[in-house]
């Protein structure tokens, strides 16, 4: 019997529409595999919904990706909307969505692929066999925290945000941590400052109290100065990460760089209810848009993602995993990951290479 999902798509601005177009063709090529029927309801989001509606994050596009099975949303932004009023600017509309679906758990796996071990800025030996999962916090912390804004005091133009979480947010996100950690290798890190930050301590403090929960797990805490240099360092020796929004939202960037692209990492962004939010972590680079160069492998592995977190189908997750590494086996490269001898890709041939695969 074939089962139908209603999937919102987002692509918003820059190459995000192109990235979608790639991983929509892997959902179709899943589709037909599968059983399963996607229907995609298409809406505008960021700079392009700002161009339509004068606001970036449109009432319109919050019920579709509401009454959607899973969201999939390519990038946000573009240089044009700088001189927008924060409330307005592209980015907003990704911190609205989020907080509209209450995606309090962003999921950002960096796998370093034997295929990919020579793309790495980072020694063979440092990165191959690097497999991490790192859990953000997605709606808290200095991104939401009251009060903030740029004012004149003591006649001085001066800006604050408020980093704050409060024990609910920190405890639902450690469970989360706890949770993946327990399906992993029961290896979970937590990454803060408590040696400076009051937010961070409390943050520490309910970690350890959610622990007793899960005996199985191996606890460790780490400052997040310490953990962006150990992630160089010496990768192999983290498994879960839990952090907060702004840690995780640097370290994750960070950790782009162990497989080597920002092109290949993908996320997931979950919250108590049903609907997931899929997409690569990468932003717009508005400057690459329409020329068929950036690599879409983030985004179609957020596909796989969507599989596995909304759709409970880890055969479907499994297999676009696959299909990505014999593409990548068979020497197939966009730019941003092409070494020596291999075969120089556009965005859209990649996509087709990988959805060929998975119904080869
Ligand atoms: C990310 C991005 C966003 C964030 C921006 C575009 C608002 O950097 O998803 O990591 O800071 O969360
Ligand atoms: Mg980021």
């Amino acid at each position: 019997m074939t089962t139908q999902y209603n999937i919102a798509v987002l692509g918003g601005d820059g190459i995000g529409p192109e990235v979608i177009a790639e991983g929509v063709k892997v959902l179709d090529a899943i589709g037909k595999k599968f059983d399963m029927e996607f229907e995609y309801e298409y809406a505008l989001i960021g700079g392009c919904a700002y161009d339509q509606y004068k606001v970036p994050l449109p009432d319109t596009t919050i019920l579709t990706a509401k009454n959607s099975d899973a969201v999939f949303l390519g990038a946000v932004g573009d240089w044009k909307y700088d001189e927008l009023p924060p409330e307005v600017r592209p980015e907003k509309a990704l911190l609205g969505i989020r907080k509209e679906l209450g995606l309090f758990a962003n999921l950002r796996p960096a796998i370093v692929y034997d295929e990919l071990v020579s793309s790495s800025p980072l020694k063979p030996e440092i990165v191959s066999g690097v497999d991490i999962m790192v859990i953000r916090e997605l709606t808290g912390d200095v991104y939401f925290g009251q009060p903030k804004g740029v004012e004149v005091i003591d006649g001085k133009r001066t800006g604050f945000n408020n980093m704050i979480y409060n024990e609910d947010e920190v405890r639902r996100i450690a469970h989360v941590g706890f949770k993946t950690a327990m399906k992993r290798n029961k290896k979970l890190c937590s990454v803060d400052k408590a040696n400076v930050l009051d937010c961070s301590r409390l943050w520490r403090e309910i970690v350890l109290e959610v622990a007793k929960e899960y005996p199985e797990v191996e606890l460790s805490h780490m400052y997040v100065d310490n953990a962006a240099m150990q992630l160089i360092r010496e990768p192999k020796q983290f498994d879960t990460i839990v952090t907060g929004n702004i840690f995780g939202d640097i370290l994750t960037d960070e950790a782009s760089m162990l497989p080597g692209s920002l092109g290949l990492l993908p996320s997931a962004s979950l919250s108590d209810g049903s609907i997931g939010m899929y997409e690569p972590i990468h932003g717009s680079a508005p400057s690459l848009r329409g020329k068929d160069v950036v690599n879409p492998i983030a985004t179609i592995l957020s596909a796989a993602m969507m599989m596995k977190y909304s759709f409970n189908n880890d055969e479907a997750y499994q297999l676009i995993q696959n299909a990505v590494k014999s593409v990548l086996k068979s020497g197939y490269r966009t730019q941003d990951i092409y070494t020596d001898g291999c075969v120089l890709v556009g965005t859209q041939q990649m996509g087709n290479l990988i959805a060929q695969e998975i119904l080869y």
